[in-house]
């Protein structure tokens, strides 16, 4: 299995949106790399938890309806012998979500050794704690690596085309430079066959400035977060010219500590559609996801209910997406309803 690799040899996709004159530039410099290293560094430290400890956590019913929310979306959009790609696949908290779906091949990536390693041993099977199910019915590599930095199509060159892409709670840890937003989206465009999908979570940039701007200060958040933007935002303004590096610190109990970046969904639509992946459905916010729906889904486990309004407004910050690979960057309402 390989373990890491490379970053790009040529530079990063041209930009049709404006540089940010505040220093964001096209290419990563160190201090971005320092960012991304600080991310991978947080999520490597993080153990792997005993099923008592994690019954134990204060955001519990939160981190069940986050699982609720991607078995739905691996439900809905993965079929019998897919090919998967998990971009951030972290520990492989997902990976018999994927089984369940009966996929045919599974590649992870994730930035954090630690996770990798985790997300190895799980797919393996450890002979204390997680083999109580019999192994997993499809092939996977796992590999080491900056997404949202490498040229996943020459290093994943044999692996694809992949049917369908997963980034879950993670494509806005690309969002620090233009270069790594459109790396990211340029990744994930070469490597879906036409008509693949991407199926993601990540925070809504729209839920985080309306709470920043009820704030009083620069921080919000209760008794399972906070998010904290530092002074350079002090006016709560964002300049629609300068849509990447805007930072944050987000802590949220048992789960995360370290810096984010605000996610426009409206860039993140242009520049996705730049490459050919145009919106398919887009669920506005996970929170809202109607249950009554969802208990349709055969196979899917029904876990509201139970969420504390603290938990309630954490995930009331993250929405789910759903977009497609097309053959032509110009798409129609038509073409649009004829497919899947
Ligand atoms: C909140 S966790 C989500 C993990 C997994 N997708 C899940 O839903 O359980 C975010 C993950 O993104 C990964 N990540 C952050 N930046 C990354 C990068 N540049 N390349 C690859 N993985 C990255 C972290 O290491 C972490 O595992």
């Amino acid at each position: 299995m390989k373990r890491g690799y490379q970053g790009s040899p040529s530079g990063p996709p041209q930009s049709r949106l404006k540089p940010n004159p505040e220093g964001d530039g096209f290419l990563d410099d160190e201090g971005t790399r320092r960012q991304a290293r600080k991310v991978a560094d947080h999520y490597s430290a993080r153990t792997n938890q005993t099923l008592e400890e994690r019954e134990a956590s204060p955001i519990i019913h939160l981190k069940k309806l986050n699982n609720w929310i991607k078995s739905v979306l691996i439900q809905l959009y993965a079929r019998r012998g897919d090919v998967v790609l998990d971009l951030a696949c972290g520990k492989g908290g997902d990976l018999i979500k994927w089984d369940k779906a009966r996929i045919g091949y599974y590649v992870g990536i994730d930035i954090a050794e630690g996770s990798i390693e985790d997300c190895r041993t799980r797919y393996n099977g450890d002979a204390d704690q997680h083999q109580r199910r019999n192994k997993f019915s499809f092939p996977a590599r796992l590999l080491c690596g900056d997404c949202f930095e490498a040229r996943l199509d020459i290093e994943l060159a044999e692996d694809s085309p992949f049917d369908i892409c997963s980034c879950q709670f993670a494509l806005h840890y690309s969002w620090s430079t233009e270069a790594r937003a459109r790396r990211a989206l340029a990744n994930i465009s070469a490597l879906l066959r036409p008509g693949g999908i991407l199926i993601g979570t990540m925070p809504d940039a729209n839920v985080i400035v309306k709470k920043l701007r009820e704030a009083e200060g620069l921080q919000f958040g209760n008794s399972v977060y906070w998010i904290r933007f530092d002074e350079d935002h002090a006016d709560k303004k964002f300049k629609a010219s300068s849509p990447f590096g805007i930072r944050y610190k987000f802590h949220l109990e048992d789960a995360v500590d370290c810096p984010e970046w605000v996610v426009p969904f409206h860039v993140f639509k242009s520049l996705a559609e730049e490459v050919r992946i145009t919106f398919w459905l887009f669920l506005i916010c996970i929170a809202d996801a109607s249950p009554s729906r969802h208990e349709l889904i055969p196979g899917v486990e029904f876990v509201l209910g139970t969420l504390s309004p603290d938990e309630w407004e954490v995930a009331y910050l993250y929405l789910a997406f759903v977009l497609r690979k097309v053959s032509h960057v110009c798409v129609n309402s038509a073409f649009l309803s004829a497919i899947r």
